[in-house]
């Protein structure tokens, strides 16, 4: 039945954005719902495992069985994923800021009249996910991505997978329509799970369903003998 299969085992996911201050009053962010993420922590838990969901800012409930770690700034993801470390099993699904503002100001920026906007600098963020992908010591036994992509799906999953040092990536195409009604902020997700021994397409599906079919993927990868 669908009980326990993850009895056990204890996750590490992130979901949603990062936010990275601009300033007190201002950040940048990517467009990240959380469905996706929370939904996966959530099927997880109702599987056995021990979760530890590290989130950004988004606007559910925290999923019920499921500890939960709220963080504002890909550094803050990176710290909270090393502290619920070690687990069997990372899934980072996290919408991560590539960059940040290098020094970010104390006070509100103010226009100063002169009809010049700011000048902004960035600095590179950490990659969670290639961090663990390329743990020696204490790299969980299966590492799982997203490629979120608008053009050449496949070849970019294809090169984050290795670029990475991820187990499975699982890829969709969110170059649909706006925020909210498409795969982006929608309910639904249209993926395809790659691993190095290929690429498997799923159809479309609710976010939930993709949980638990990658609940039970993930199962049948530690025990087949169960499939
Ligand atoms: O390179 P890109 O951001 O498209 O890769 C997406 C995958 O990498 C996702 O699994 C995402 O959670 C993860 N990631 C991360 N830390 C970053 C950037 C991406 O964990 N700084």
């Amino acid at each position: 039945g669908k009980a326990r299969l993850l009895e056990g085992r204890r996750v590490v996911i992130t979901s949603g954005p990062t936010h990275e201050p601009i300033d007190p009053v201002r950040y940048i962010a990517n467009r990240s719902s959380g469905k996706q993420g929370h939904a996966i922590a959530a099927a997880a838990a109702a599987a056995g495992a021990d979760v530890v969901l590290v989130s950004g800012p988004v606007s559910l409930p925290d999923p019920a069985g499921v500890t939960v770690v709220h963080v504002e700034t890909a550094c803050q993801m990176q710290e909270a994923v090393d502290k619920a470390l070690p687990a069997d099993i990372a899934i980072l699904a996290a919408a991560v800021a590539d960059w940040r503002v290098k020094g970010a100001a104390a006070q509100k920026i103010k226009k100063d009249g002169s009809g010049r906007p700011p000048v902004m600098e960035f600095t590179e963020n950490p990659d969670i996910l290639a961090g663990i992908g390329h743990r020696g010591e204490g790299r969980p036994a299966l590492v799982i991505g997203f490629a979120a992509e608008t053009a050449d799906l496949l070849a970019n999953a294809k090169a984050k997978l290795e670029r990475k040092g991820a187990d499975w990536i699982l890829a969709n195409d969110v170059s649909t329509p706006a925020y909210g009604t498409g795969i982006m902020g929608g309910d639904a997700n249209e993926i395809q799970i790659l691993s190095r021994d290929g690429v498997e397409a799923w159809p479309r599906l609710d976010k939930r369903q993709v949980a638990d079919r990658l609940v039970a993927r993930i199962a049948a990868h530690f025990e087949p003998e169960d499939e």
